[in-house]
């Protein structure tokens, strides 16, 4: 599909940052997005690149009351060399058809979101920051904007990418957060949409959040939705625990996000000769390791979060420290091995780099 490149008049132009250390996560914007439309009987439509713009939307449209909506969020990296590396979009773009089947919206083609992602960034390879941490933030996203109050998939929607260069997701950067396990809330169910990547996840997870962090934690650890007894994952990663010489991870069971970092981390886990187990995970046996010792290392994955320790783990009344509470050095090896993967440091023998021309 052909996509037209609007002009981008000078008076558009935003001022640029100048301060990389400061960039945060996701509060500044590029000068352009992507969008791209789908109606009903047409299919994909107007596929254009145009200057970053606010949207006019029918206040009745489908997305502000139902919640039809999906996103993604993958990264560009700047090499040292000045290039421009993606990781794994292909990933993305499956994941994305994956939740738009979910939430009965139409699947956009593979080469569509590939060569629409890389084409944008492309034309705005000038803000991918450079400087240790920081890339830029790319956010794929589909509304439902068909105006109407009945309760049915859209005839219309956008597609649209928008981009920001960030830095940590988390303030602390690279360093252990306190997580508490969630024993009262529940984020999904099973034949829910714990899966799909759907904006009411997110919103549906904000009190336990909030009241986590009223009490001090970083996070919360969500348990699954019927026995509240298997770890399920955090709020925007998924969760390793690292014994002696195996890494354990909850499995893919409809529940929690398919994590694109974590399947990395699976097959980086296993290149460094340990073993990795995918299976159910019981909140008082993971307690019971910790306690014990057996747990060494404990860390989430996400493309926001990247590779981010776990510094203490709060269950009901009891807390624990994991390991010394510092960062453990396979979280450290996963961290320098997976990010000198994205930024072009570290050989790629996996192909999931993927060079912009
Ligand atoms: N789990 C949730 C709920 C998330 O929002 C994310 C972030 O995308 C992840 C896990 C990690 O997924 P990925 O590694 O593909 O970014
Ligand atoms: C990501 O890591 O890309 C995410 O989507 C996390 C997000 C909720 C900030």
């Amino acid at each position: 599909m052909n996509i037209q490149v609007l002009p981008l008049p000078e008076d558009r132009k935003k001022p640029r940052y100048t301060d990389e250390s400061q960039l945060g996560f996701g509060r500044l914007f590029t000068d352009r997005m992507l969008l791209v439309e789908w109606k009903a009987g047409q299919g994909w439509v107007d596929a254009r690149i145009q200057p970053y713009a606010p949207f006019s939307l029918d206040p009745a449209c489908l997305v502000l009351h139902y919640a039809q909506e999906i996103f993604e969020g993958l990264k560009a990296y700047r090499w040292e060399d000045g290039s421009i590396a993606l990781f794994r979009p292909e990933m993305n773009a499956r994941r994305f058809n994956l939740s738009a089947a979910r939430l009965c919206m139409p699947e956009v083609p593979e080469d569509l979101f590939v060569d629409g992602i890389e084409q944008l960034v492309s034309l705005e390879r000038d803000w991918v920051p450079g400087s240790e941490g920081t890339s830029l933030y790319i956010r794929p996203t589909m509304i439902a904007v068909e105006p109407v109050l009945g309760v049915k998939p859209s005839d219309h929607y956008y597609f649209y990418v928008i981009m920001s260069p960030v830095g940590a997701y988390y303030a602390a950067g690279f360093n252990p957060v306190n997580i508490m396990v969630e024993d009262t809330y529940v984020r999904a169910v099973p034949g829910g949409t714990g899966e799909a990547k759907t904006g009411g996840n997110y919103a549906s997870s904000l009190k336990a959040g909030l009241e986590a962090k009223k009490k001090g934690f970083d996070q919360v650890l969500w348990l699954d939705g019927v026995h509240k007894r298997y770890i399920e994952e955090v709020g925007a990663m998924n969760m390793f625990f690292a014994y002696a010489d195996k890494v354990v991870t909850a499995p893919l069971a409809g529940s929690i996000l398919n994590g694109i970092t974590r399947d990395s981390v699976l097959k980086l886990a296993g290149s460094l000769g340990f073993s990795v187990e995918e299976r159910p995970i019981d909140v008082n046996d993971l307690m019971a390791d910790l306690r014990a010792g057996k747990v060494k290392e404990a860390f989430g994955s996400g493309t926001a979060a990247v590779i981010t320790p776990v510094g203490a783990l709060c269950y009901k009344d009891e807390c624990l420290q994991v390991g010394d509470g510092g960062v453990g050095s396979l979280t450290q090896k996963l961290y320098d091995t997976l990010t000198g993967i994205q930024y072009g440091r570290i050989a790629d023998t996996f192909g999931w780099v993927r060079k912009l021309a």
